[in-house]
């Protein structure tokens, strides 16, 4: 691996066609407190994991109003901002009633609050990728996806994306925005969304994977995974992302973390080749465990 680790090894990709960014890129969930609700235990040592951003060649964020709630967007501010040559990317739709709860709220009236209070908070005139971070089922997702097509024809957001969400709502979201990323759950052993990458490759939309580290009961001593990680004298983490990155040339991995040595080591598998028998013999354990 290279002595200074930079996410431009990740190769790079344009983000509904205009935006380039290093393929690897960064979550900002972690930096916030226990049950992603209020201040972060250590603010310094998320400040200074933020600080680090643009020296390891990270320049695609991802956030939400929701991470904190308004912690994350508020630290990126105060450490980032301007955001020289960065995608800040947030999130809306979601509601907070304490630690861990989640709760999804998306209507139209409210998507629009997320994204006007996300502008203050993230101090910008637009931003760059806007994210709806659930589709509401108590509310037509028609509703929500035209409200979004009204925000970005006033250039509130440049871009829309989607999470957790099937190829049925993003053609449904297609018939109103062109969709630039959709961000769901995925990593090595977490399969279910293959489906939902398969086209986003085909339409080159982004596809961000969340909990892109994961790599479960594959890790273990004497597996394959392990083997691969001493030859290549990486951690099993660092191998499950560079998986992740050789899965697809659409694949924008957000890796999260609060630790400024964490993030250090999470942007050196950017440079981790993996041979395409170490891919195809991770694939296949990875399908056989499921
Ligand atoms: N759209 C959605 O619904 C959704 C849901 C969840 C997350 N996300 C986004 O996806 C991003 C990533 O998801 P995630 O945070 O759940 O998963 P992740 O990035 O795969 O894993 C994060 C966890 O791994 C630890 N970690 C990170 N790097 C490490 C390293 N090098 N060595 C050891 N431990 C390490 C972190 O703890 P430390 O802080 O101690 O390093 C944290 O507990 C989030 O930041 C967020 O932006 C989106």
């Amino acid at each position: 691996m290279s002595e200074k680790p930079s996410a431009a090894a990740s190769g790079q990709f344009k983000v509904g066609g205009d935006i380039t960014v290093n393929r690897l890129g960064f979550g900002a969930m972690r930096i916030t407190g226990n049950g992603i609700w209020g201040e972060p235990e250590n603010p310094e040592t998320s400040c200074e994991t933020l600080r680090r951003l643009p020296d390891l060649g990270v320049n695609f964020i991802d956030t939400a109003d929701a991470y904190g709630p308004f912690v994350s967007e508020d630290l990126l501010r105060e450490v980032l901002h301007p955001y020289k040559n960065m995608l800040i990317a947030t999130k809306g739709g979601l509601t907070r009633h304490g630690p861990g709860i989640w709760q999804p709220l998306g209507r139209p009236e409210y998507l629009r609050q997320c994204v006007v209070m996300s502008l203050r908070r993230l101090r910008t005139e637009r931003i760059d990728l806007w994210q709806l971070h659930r589709v509401d089922p108590k509310v037509p997702r028609d509703e929500q996806f035209g409200v979004i097509a009204a925000m970005l024809k006033e250039g509130l957001i440049r871009h829309a994306g989607l999470s957790e969400v099937g190829v049925d709502d993003i053609k449904a979201a297609q018939k109103h925005f062109p969709v630039a990323t959709v961000q769901n759950q995925y990593n090595l052993v977490d399969r279910k969304s293959e489906a939902v990458l398969d086209f986003c490759e085909q339409q080159n939309i982004g596809f961000i994977p969340w909990f892109p580290l994961a790599a479960g009961s594959l890790a273990k001593p004497g597996s394959i995974l392990s083997n691969i990680a001493e030859k290549l004298k990486a951690t099993p983490a660092q191998v499950a992302l560079a998986w992740v990155l050789k899965r697809s040339k659409v694949m924008l991995p957000i890796p999260g973390t609060a630790n400024p040595e964490h993030l250090v080591q999470n942007v050196a598998a950017a440079a981790l080749t993996l041979s395409d028998a170490e891919f195809a013999a991770l694939d296949k354990q990875a399908r056989e465990a499921a």
